[in-house]
């Protein structure tokens, strides 16, 4: 029997999972994994990590969390994947910066700027932070049949939630030199949003030769203003997990032939 140690599982436990669904929030876990099978359970929760299993067409699928960042998806990635996982689809919150992107529409990332610390350890900075290709196209068809707005295109990926997404909000109203200006640099550059795990999910994913993917819901818009009220929250969350559970239940279905 294999075990792993951060996320507290074994493969005898996760029942050949090969799809894992992949929120920042453990407390998250629960309301996506009920979402698609009302029946799953809960497996481990350890530290930041909580898995959940529950089965779509009959095929096991799991979803556990990542904690915030880097460091924390890393772990969760190569552990999953040590256990015979194989597709990662993130599920998670993100910050817009374009004025036509509404809080409450769906990002749909094809690749990430690596703005992240993890992904460096796993593949030179050179290689792409690139979504599978399944993945972008599940989610833009799932976009499609829950009548959700998508928006399909490239995530700025950061270590901090602050300066790196430079916020002036915070503790010291600081943002150091290179960042002062990145945000309208990205948008000139055509980046959607920030957000703070995709780069390595989708770094590691590519190079250990695994399917991975993100859809975000926006939670705010940084063109127009820097709160994330509860309601907008509530909303790009619910609108990114329903995305991808629709998402998934595609790819579980081409890849099972059911
Ligand atoms: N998550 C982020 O990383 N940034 C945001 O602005 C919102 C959610």
């Amino acid at each position: 029997m294999k075990t792993v140690y951060h996320l507290n599982l074994t493969d005898e436990l996760i029942q050949g999972a090969q799809f894992a669904f992949l929120p920042g929030d453990p407390f998250r876990v629960e309301a996506i994994a009920r979402a698609f099978d009302p029946e799953s359970r809960e497996l481990a929760y350890k530290r930041e990590y909580r898995t959940f299993i529950g089965r779509i067409k009959g095929i096991p699928v799991l979803v556990t969390s990542t904690g915030i960042g880097g460091p924390s998806a890393g772990i969760a990635i190569d552990e999953l994947a040590q256990l015979g996982v194989r597709n990662f689809l993130r599920i998670g919150t993100t910050g817009a910066i374009h004025e036509d992107i509404n809080v409450g529409d769906v990002i749909i990332t094809t690749a990430s700027v690596r703005l992240d610390g993890t992904s460096a350890h796993y593949a030179p900075i050179e290689y792409p932070a690139v979504s599978a290709y399944e993945m972008v196209h599940a989610l833009v068809q799932a976009g499609i049949s829950t009548g959700i707005k998508t928006h399909t295109g490239i995530t700025a990926s950061c270590d901090t939630f602050y300066p790196g997404q430079e916020r002036y909000d915070s503790y010291s109203g600081y943002v150091p030199r290179r960042f002062q200006g990145i945000t309208e640099e990205w948008r000139k550059l055509h980046v959607l949003n920030y957000e703070m795990e995709s780069s390595t999910v989708l770094t590691l994913c590519s190079a250990l030769g695994l399917k991975g993917g993100c859809v975000t819901g926006v939670v705010v818009n940084r063109s127009l203003s820097e709160e994330v009220t509860p309601e907008g929250l509530k909303t790009g969350e619910e609108n990114a997990i329903k995305v991808g559970i629709r998402a998934m239940e595609m790819l579980v279905r081409n890849k099972s032939g059911h």
